[in-house]
Parts: structure tokens; C-alpha cells; sequence
């Protein structure tokens, strides 16, 4: 039986539901001499911002409970470096290309957005309104207005879908999801990291010079799957699920939960070509269960009443 891992995500066809997370494979470079990039459903790139960044001082992760903290800040090339040198390299490959984009105000998208929409490579653009780390990024995160604004004034200027990517640090993520939506958004991703801390009790130091940082893996796959669980049941556009996902079990969950397909950040770490044992072993959970496409699972929870 020839089992289909094809999704369709506002009218852009993956090979499959795997895409690799923002921040976690650099441009493509970094993970391409490892597996081809081609095997990806999608790769999303680092957080691209309007003037290159540096970001904190080191130390800028940490390793924590079945998870990792980071608070990088955002280090980044800037969109000019990011067109003319890291955008080029993954033209050869037959992946999605998605471009993450962060700003500090609605305006630094917008900008950014534009110079995309002349790049014909950049596929998708994915709104990192999330990004916990730095202090005036979370206004557009934890408002719903301001991002049903910026949605709305990136879908003017970029000609492909948008996806938001959303903060799971909100009272309630339904509420920014269906903001999303009305904005334009094409679909949304979510979640981005939880905010976290860690302490060495030898220095009495936070073990993160940013003092408290993004929480990533294992760790927090429980409640990503509850809030994609909830913004499924809120929004008719398609939904990205991210957060702790190692396996093709934990893929299986976010299909059920009502993810279109889902991003693969902190288990690049560990094992880098996860993402090719993943597909591997989606297909063997389709074939025993008698499923030939992946598409049949996506919101298939069976919720008690
Ligand atoms: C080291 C590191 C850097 C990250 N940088 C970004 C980033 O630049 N932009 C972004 O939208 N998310 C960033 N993230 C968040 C991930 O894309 C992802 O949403 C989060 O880590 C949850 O997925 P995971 O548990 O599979 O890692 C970063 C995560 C890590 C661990």
C-alpha cells in the first residue's frame, strides 16, 4: 500500500507534515550535511530581523528537566545578509522554504515582508510575535489587537501566506489565534517557547545572563498539544503544532489534537536527522494502522463529553 505523508497548507503542497523550528537549524547550511534538506516537508529559518543582532552574552541556553532554556536575543544576520547570502542556498533544495521574521514593532515586519515578497524562494513567511526574550516583542504576542494589526499589514505587502507563530505566555491563546485569523492569517503556528528560569546555587546566579529565558522539549509537549487542542476547536485556518516533539508518536498526538503538520526545534539538538526517522516511522504507523494518508488523522481526538 503506498502510504500519501503529502499535507496542503493554504495551497502550499509538503511533501510532508515534518517541518524543522525556527532557531533550532540556523539558515539550512547547518543541518544540510547532515540529511538533504529535500527530505523536510519545510524548513523554517532563524528569526530574521531588519538590522543584523548579536543577541545576549553568553551563556544563552541551559539544560533543564526534559527540556533546554535559551535566551539567545534574537542573533541574527538582518534581511539584507539573509537575502543576498542565506536565502540562495536553499534554492536547490525540494523543501518548503518558510521565513520567520521577527521586529520589535509592527512596522519592522511590514518592512521586512516587503523585501521578501521580491524573493521568489521565500515560499511562506512565519510572524514570530512570541519571542519571549526580547522585552518589546511581546506586546504583539499578548495583544490581540496588535496582532490582528500586524497580520493584517504584513498580508498587504507579502503575496504568500502568512503563518502566525504564537506565544503560549497569554491568558488565553484562542483569543490571539482568532485575532490571527481575522487579520488574514493564512494559518497559525504555535507554541513558542514558555518563559523559565534556572539557578546555580553555587554563584547564586540565574544560570542565563537574560536572567530568564524560553523553555523547549520534552517538557513541554503536554501543554502545546492543549493549546493547539483549543485553538483547533476556535479557528477554521490550519494550524502548525510545535513544542517537544521527538517521535513520530508525538507527531501522531498534534495530527489528532487538529495540527495540519508541526515544526521540530530542541530534538534537532539531540539527534539531528530526527526528522528523517520521523517520516520513516510515520509511514510504518500509517501502514499497521491501515491508513493511506496522514491526512486521515488531522483532529481525530476522540474527546470524552
Ligand atoms: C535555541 C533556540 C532558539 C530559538 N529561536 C527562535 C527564533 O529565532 N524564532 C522563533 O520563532 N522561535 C525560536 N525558537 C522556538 C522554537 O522555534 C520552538 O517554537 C520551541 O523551541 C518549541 O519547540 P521544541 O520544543 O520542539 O523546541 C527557538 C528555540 C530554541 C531552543
Amino acid at each position: 500500500m503506498s502510504i500519501d505523508l503529502s499535507v496542503n497548507i493554504a495551497g502550499v503542497e509538503f511533501k510532508n507534515p515534518i517541518l524543522t523550528a525556527s532557531g533550532t537549524c540556523g539558515y539550512g547550511e547547518e543541518l544540510a550535511d547532515l540529511f538533504s534538506l529535500s527530505r523536510l516537508g519545510g524548513i523554517v529559518t532563524k528569526s530574521i530581523t531588519v538590522k543584523p543582532r548579536l543577541g545576549h552574552p553568553p551563556p544563552r541556553t541551559a539544560e533543564t528537566e526534559s527540556g533546554m532554556l535559551n535566551a539567545i536575543g534574537l542573533a541574527n544576520v538582518g534581511v539584507d545578509e539573509f537575502i543576498e547570502k542565506k536565502l540562495p542556498f536553499l534554492e536547490k533544495f525540494d523543501t518548503v522554504v518558510v521565513v520567520n521574521v521577527a521586529g520589535a514593532k509592527i512596522q519592522e515586519y511590514v518592512e521586512i515582508c516587503t523585501r521578501l515578497a521580491d524573493c521568489p524562494r521565500a515560499d511562506m513567511v512565519e510572524l514570530n510575535f512570541s519571542c519571549p526574550n526580547v522585552e518589546e516583542g511581546m506586546g504583539i504576542a499578548t495583544s490581540a489587537v496588535l496582532a490582528e494589526r500586524a497580520v493584517a499589514e504584513v498580508k498587504k505587502v507579502f503575496g504568500g501566506p502568512v503563518i502566525a507563530k504564537l506565544s503560549p505566555n497569554v491568558t488565553d491563546i484562542a483569543e490571539i489565534a482568532q485575532a490571527c485569523e481575522s487579520g488574514g492569517a493564512d494559518a497559525v503556528s504555535l507554541i513558542n517557547t514558555l518563559v523559565g528560569m534556572a539557578v546555580d546555587i553555587e554563584t547564586f546566579r540565574p544560570r542565563l545572563t537574560n536572567n530568564t529565558g524560553g523553555l523547549s522539549g520534552p517538557a513541554i509537549k503536554p501543554v502545546a498539544l492543549a493549546m493547539v487542542h483549543k485553538v483547533y476547536q476556535a479557528v477554521k485556518i490550519p494550524i502548525v503544532g510545535i513544542g517537544g516533539i521527538a517521535t513520530a508518536d508525538d507527531v501522531i498526538e498534534f495530527l489528532l489534537c487538529g495540527a495540519a503538520a508541526i515544526e521540530i526545534g530542541t530534538a534537532l539538538f539531540v539527534e539531528p536527522d530526527t526528522p528523517v526517522k520521523i517520516a520513516r516511522d510515520l509511514k510504518k504507523y500509517l501502514s499497521k494502522n491501515k491508513f493511506d494518508s496522514v491526512k486521515q488523522l488531522i483532529g481525530q481526538l476522540r474527546i470524552y463529553s
